[in-house]
């Protein structure tokens, strides 16, 4: 079948290990399920599997795409939640020790089809077209957690994100604009900032800007280059929510700072299936609908994996088939 992979890890020149081609057909096992996929949208998680981070050698080649929205045999049209874990065992799939995300172990979605286990497709809600559904497995489930999971936020409380035109920062100014927060976003250019504006943000800064006042909340995804700004624009008491590090983990702790500011720093990683049902109802209920900056054919997915490379994002980056 047709497929977007890594063929091997390449830590400097992951453009280089991107392939378009064919793969294998996947096998059914018992309780797993068949998608023919019809949309899968782009995430960083796929740029480190490029690198090799995050997947063990033994597992290349490998389908890329954490998520996706697709048809069953039987005609209904599905999103998929890409975190196959054990919920029986720990009632919240993302805790389970062996719990792993699509394209770690599992063949990924950028293909004619992706099989995963029957309990990770849920019903694609009407209202949203395949492209817009393949947004919300990952980077719109990762928001949904840090803010309505792990942030202990309330209505009226201000909140900052850390990069404007981002997955996860595009949904996070979204829902919280939609829940009643105060949403705060800094960006790296006007454009970027003029983006998270048009979505609803209250007000944008320049990265590393100093706030006219302390927030409740900094959602960080972007590691080293914010982190500073994100401790110091946090209020005595308030938290921060961290689920990625893409310009690099190993932040300064500032841990004097931390004690002394009683900040609380909390992980996300992903959401589980009754969080991405929630996330779906909340966006249909809101008529919220995700941000597509760019939209190409799986077989253009070099020049979308390029744009993510060089931080050209306005939004999602979405490939259909
Ligand atoms: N833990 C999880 O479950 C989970 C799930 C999804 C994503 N993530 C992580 O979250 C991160 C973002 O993922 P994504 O898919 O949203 O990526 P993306 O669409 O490529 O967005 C990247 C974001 O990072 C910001 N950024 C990058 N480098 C920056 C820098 N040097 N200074 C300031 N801002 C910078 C960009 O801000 P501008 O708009 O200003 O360019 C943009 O908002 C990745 O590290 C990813 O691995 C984690």
């Amino acid at each position: 079948m047709f497929a977007v992979y890594a063929a091997e890890p390449n830590p400097d020149a992951p453009l280089d290990a991107l392939r378009v081609g064919e793969r294998p057909d996947p096998e059914v096992p018992d309780g797993w399920v068949a998608v023919s996929v019809r949309a899968a949208s782009l995430n960083m998680h796929d740029l480190w599997t490029l690198r090799g981070v995050g997947i063990k050698p033994d597992q290349f080649p490998m389908i890329l795409g954490c998520d996706g929205a697709g048809v069953l045999g039987d005609g209904s049209e599905v999103v998929v939640h890409g975190v196959v874990g054990d919920a029986s065992v720990y009632g919240d799939e993302t805790l389970d020790p062996k719990r792993t995300l699509l394209t770690e172990k599992y063949q990924g979605t950028l293909a004619d089809t992706v099989v995963v286990p029957a309990r990770n497709v849920l019903p694609k809600p009407d209202g949203l077209s395949f492209a817009e559904a393949a947004c919300m497995g990952t980077a719109w489930l990762t928001a949904y957690r840090m803010l309505f999971t792990r942030s202990g936020l309330r209505p009226g409380q201000t909140m900052l994100v850390q990069g404007a035109s981002g997955g996860v920062a595009t949904a996070l100014v979204a829902l919280g604009t939609a829940a009643g927060m105060r949403v705060w976003v800094t960006g790296r250019t006007e454009e970027k900032r003029a983006l998270a504006e048009e979505l609803g943000a209250h007000r944008t800064f320049e990265s590393g800007t100093r706030l006219p006042e302390r927030v409740d909340a900094v959602f960080e995804t972007v590691g080293k280059a914010t982190w500073g700004h994100s401790m110091r624009s946090v209020k005595p008491g308030g938290t921060i929510v961290v689920s990625g590090s893409t310009s690099g983990p190993d932040a300064n702790a500032d841990l004097q700072r931390l004690f002394f500011m009683q900040i609380r720093v909390v992980g996300s990683m992903m959401g589980t299936r009754d969080e991405l049902a929630g996330l779906l109802e909340f966006c249909r209920l809101r008529g919220i609908r995700p941000t597509i900056g760019t939209e190409l054919p799986m077989t253009e997915a070099a020049e979308g994996f390029g744009q993510m490379l060089a931080g050209e994002t306005a939004g999602k980056i979405v490939f259909t088939r």
